[in-house]
């Protein structure tokens, strides 16, 4: 084969920008199509649209607020596996009928070391247990808020505490705390053993998130990054997580393959994997890693990558999903398909949904709000929030995602460092977006994601056609969302 047919069979490597949805006959008004979507072969949200397991948009608080709002958001993996599993067990502790990961001091804890878990696990009170978590007492933030620091906790602690068993229902429990007036109450088995905690706060939330994922226990989803060659990172997260994602940035590759098995078999998580970005590796996925779940797609069309750029190498996110969702299908596989990167507004996300992706997920329209652990900013009289890709020189030098892009040498960054414009909170985000998406799919006629699939046509569009098909000729003032 000459080296004149690479440029005759070379692929149309189409992105957002390069396509329109083809309005079509209709029965739907845009309030009445159902978003839910399968994230993983066995999970579904209820709002399809995930957040990057990036450091400057996903850490506990947005994952929780995701996950109340029935999308979810996945914790990013440039910590210590320590802090990420702390990350992990806040947002299972989040909400829960009856909490079972009990966070508990014993009575020579020091009010120093008290403190340091109060703050580190955003917890304001603890059972106190002595050997085999026999509970001799408790304490809270209002004992050791004036407490000298090398006090231990049994000089400050309430030694008669109130507890409920396994047979005490939400009732009785509420019951018990009002009376009490108090904010907690341990379950404890017959030999007073601490096998749980029901708090006023679980309480008082159930029933406020109607829409929210959550597990048999009625616990947030929670969804975490893991490198491919962290299997003792991937063991300590799968006590609890329900997903696990492996996040390098070009996953068709040997070793991450090899790796990935070896994790496939120690977890019981549900586990994501990418990026990748064609039909050939999606095939090789589904024919050679048993147990996947979803996959992660798209190369380099994120708005802080530079991986194109620097390498010639990529794979946009509406090519990358229809190559690798028409993999899917010729395999009859129920793997799900996770477009990933370069999506700013809903249409996009619609479009991604036209050519097989089940989710989207964004790193730069969450970073934008009020949950995402970026620095807030004031520029010329408007905010802004900071947003670095994870193959930034910011990023690595974090060292824990090194092995996220490949490293032939120091110099070579694959991201970029900016801010974006503060959005506000994420509920009106996810508002906006699946308002977006609702009307995108009633052009199309399609009542459910799955629908999208089968009917929604494209249109190319010329530069020109894609400049028109924007705002033009108009002055516009530039976004200034108030905090
Ligand atoms: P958006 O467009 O939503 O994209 O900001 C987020 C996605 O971009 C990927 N990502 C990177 N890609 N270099 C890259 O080539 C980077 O430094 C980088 N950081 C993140 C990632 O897939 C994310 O979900």
């Amino acid at each position: 084969m000459g080296f004149r047919s690479k440029f005759e069979n070379a692929e149309k490597a189409l992105t957002f920008n390069d396509v329109l949805l083809l309005p079509g006959w209709t029965t739907l008004e845009p309030n009445e199509a159902n978003v839910k979507s399968k994230v993983t072969r066995n999970m579904e949200v209820n709002i399809p649209f995930i957040a990057s397991p990036m450091d400057t948009v996903t850490e506990a608080e947005m994952a929780i607020a995701l996950a109340r709002e029935g999308a979810l958001g996945v914790l990013h993996r440039n910590c210590s596996a320590k802090e990420e599993v702390v990350m992990a067990r806040s947002v299972k502790r989040a909400e829960a009928v009856i909490i079972r990961d009990v966070v508990k001091v014993n009575p020579d804890t020091t009010v120093e070391e008290l403190l340091k878990l109060m703050e580190d696990h955003n917890i304001k009170g603890f059972p106190v247990v002595e050997a085999e978590d026999k509970l001799v007492g408790i304490v809270t933030w209002r004992d050791v808020r004036l407490a000298e620091s090398n006090l231990k906790v049994k000089d400050v602690m309430t030694e008669s505490v109130i507890t409920g068993t396994e047979d005490t229902s939400l009732e009785e429990a509420m019951k018990v705390l009002h009376e009490h007036r108090i904010e907690k109450l341990p379950i404890v088995d017959d030999q007073r053993r601490v096998k749980g905690l029901i708090t006023m706060k679980d309480i008082s939330l159930k029933g406020t998130y109607q829409e929210a994922i959550r597990d048999e226990e009625g616990r947030l989803i929670c969804a975490a990054a893991i490198s491919p060659f962290d299997l003792p990172r991937a063991k300590a997260l799968d006590r609890y997580v329900d997903i696990l994602i492996i996040d390098v940035s070009h996953f068709h590759n040997k070793n991450c393959f090899e790796a990935t098995k070896k994790i496939l078999k120690e977890v019981n998580a549900e586990v994501i994997v990418g990026n990748i970005g064609t039909f050939q590796a999606a095939e090789d996925i589904i024919t050679k890693l048993e147990g996947v779940a979803g996959l992660r797609v798209g190369i380099g069309s994120g708005s802080i990558c530079s991986t194109s750029v620097v390498t010639r190498a990529g794979a946009p996110t509406l090519f990358a999903t229809s190559q690798v969702a028409d993999a899917v299908r010729q395999y009859g596989s129920d793997i799900t398909v996770i477009a990933d990167g370069g999506m700013r507004n809903p249409g996009d996300v619609a479009v991604a949904m036209a050519v097989g992706a089940s989710c989207a997920m964004m790193g730069n329209v969450f970073a934008g709000c009020r949950e995402s652990p970026g620095r807030l900013v004031a520029m010329e009289g408007r905010y802004y929030k900071e947003y670095y890709g994870m193959g930034s020189e910011r990023a690595r030098k974090k060292r824990y995602i090194q092995d996220r892009y490949n490293q032939p040498s120091k110099s070579i960054s694959e991201g970029v460092e900016g801010w974006v414009p503060y959005r506000g909170p994420v509920k009106d985000i996810i508002s906006e977006f699946t308002g977006g998406l609702k009307a995108a799919m009633g052009y199309v006629g399609a009542s459910t994601i799955p629908e999208m699939w089968e009917k929604a046509k494209l249109a190319l569009v010329t530069e020109s056609g894609a400049k028109e098909a924007a705002p033009h000729d108009i002055m516009r003032p530039g976004p200034n969302r108030t905090l």
